[in-house]
């Protein structure tokens, strides 16, 4: 071997050793270009054999093509090799990645729902009535007028029809047969059962859904719930009435939040007030939810009009009572502090969850 050989087979073994080593296909490309390039040793060599005397000119232009095909195919190799390695992370990373997507599903899946607050917060004003020695009744959700309406001292026509947007179901004859408006109506069914069976007096509350033809906003929506209250009994005065409030509210809003009665108009008591209490989101202060005012009504409330007595065959003379109804939804608004009673019908979980 001469010189000139050995140095071809070290500048071979060199190229080759620089192409294994090349790990992508940038520094497989420039490893190419310098074992085989135009200013690589290789071509250098190349060059120097112009001055050589044609028959050593053609046995290192021999030796030179055969190291320069096996360098070509070693590039070929790990070209491939890496290409097919770049393909591979290529397609990894565009890949859904399914364990990151399980993960965030499982919570979903798997976490158990919960009841949610409405249900929550009437259970609750339940407990604080039945403390207070009340029964617990319940009511159906569509009515009659006569129960709605009639049976509560708003014959057909009353000017007092007007507080209450009534959506009428078809059925029967036209505007006869209606959602219930509020819970009212089942103190009528209350009544009329306990006369029927002897069983009065009546010490009950009743709560439920209730439907208006309301545009919601902050402090209304359409599908809403109210509880009922209702006193039947002998000697029964609005002290007893106003009593009651006092203690409910103490109980279910805590010391700090006031009550209040206002002098107010139904046509089923007699008289009439309506009950606020101080607004949870501002404390008092006046903000959008309470209008400015400091306070939220949460109902109306009254001495039993001897009206509905008749109506339902009590005898006004010798039993009196007192009736008072109120949101649900408006006390689970002002004991959770939200702003907008709408936050309770979209369903955004980070909401919801929040109960
Ligand atoms: N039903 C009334 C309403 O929906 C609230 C109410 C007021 C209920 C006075 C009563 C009452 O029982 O005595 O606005």
């Amino acid at each position: 071997m001469t010189d000139w050989d050995m140095e071809l087979v070290h500048v071979e073994s060199a190229a080759l050793d620089a192409l294994g080593a090349a790990n992508s296909l940038e520094t497989i490309d420039a490893a190419a270009a310098e074992s085989v390039g135009k200013r690589s040793v290789l071509a250098a060599m190349q060059r120097s054999l112009r001055d050589v005397d044609p028959d050593e000119r053609r046995r290192r232009g021999a030796l030179l093509q055969a190291s320069r095909t096996r360098i070509a195919q070693a590039v070929a190799t790990r070209r491939g090799e890496l290409l097919a390695a770049h393909r591979r992370d290529q397609l990894a990373s565009d890949a859904l990645d399914l364990g990151d997507v399980i993960t965030s599903a499982r919570p979903w899946a798997l976490t158990a729902g919960h009841g949610g607050l409405i249900p929550a917060v009437q259970a609750e004003l339940e407990d604080v009535f039945v403390a207070m020695g009340f029964t617990v009744a319940e009511g159906p959700e569509v009515e009659t007028d006569w129960y709605n309406f009639e049976a509560l001292n708003i014959p057909p026509a009353h000017p007092a029809r007007g507080l209450w947007d009534t959506f009428y179901v078809e059925l029967g004859d036209p505007e006869t047969i209606v959602l219930r408006t509020h819970t009212s109506p089942t103190q009528v069914h209350l009544m009329e059962q306990a006369v029927a069976t002897g069983t009065l007096p009546i010490h009950s509350v009743m709560p439920g859904r209730c439907y208006r033809r309301d545009t919601p906003d902050a402090r209304h929506l359409a599908v809403f719930h109210q509880v009922e209250g209702l006193v039947v009994d002998q000697n029964i005065t609005f002290a007893d009435l106003a009593g009651v409030i006092e203690t409910f509210t103490r109980a279910f809003f805590g010391p700090d939040i006031r009550s209040r009665l206002r002098p107010g108009y139904f046509p089923f008591t007699e008289p009439s007030a309506e009950f606020e209490i101080t607004c949870t989101i501002c404390r008092g202060a006046g903000c959008r939810t309470c209008s400015q005012t400091g306070w939220i009504e949460l109902g109306g409330c009254g001495m039993m009009d001897p009206a509905v007595f008749d109506a339902v065959g009590i005898d006004p003379e010798r039993w009196s009572g007192f009736a008072f109804g109120f949101g649900i939804d408006r006390c689970a608004q002002m004991r959770a502090g939200i702003a907008d009673l709408r936050a309770l019908t979209e369903n955004d979980v980070r909401f919801l969850e929040q109960f």
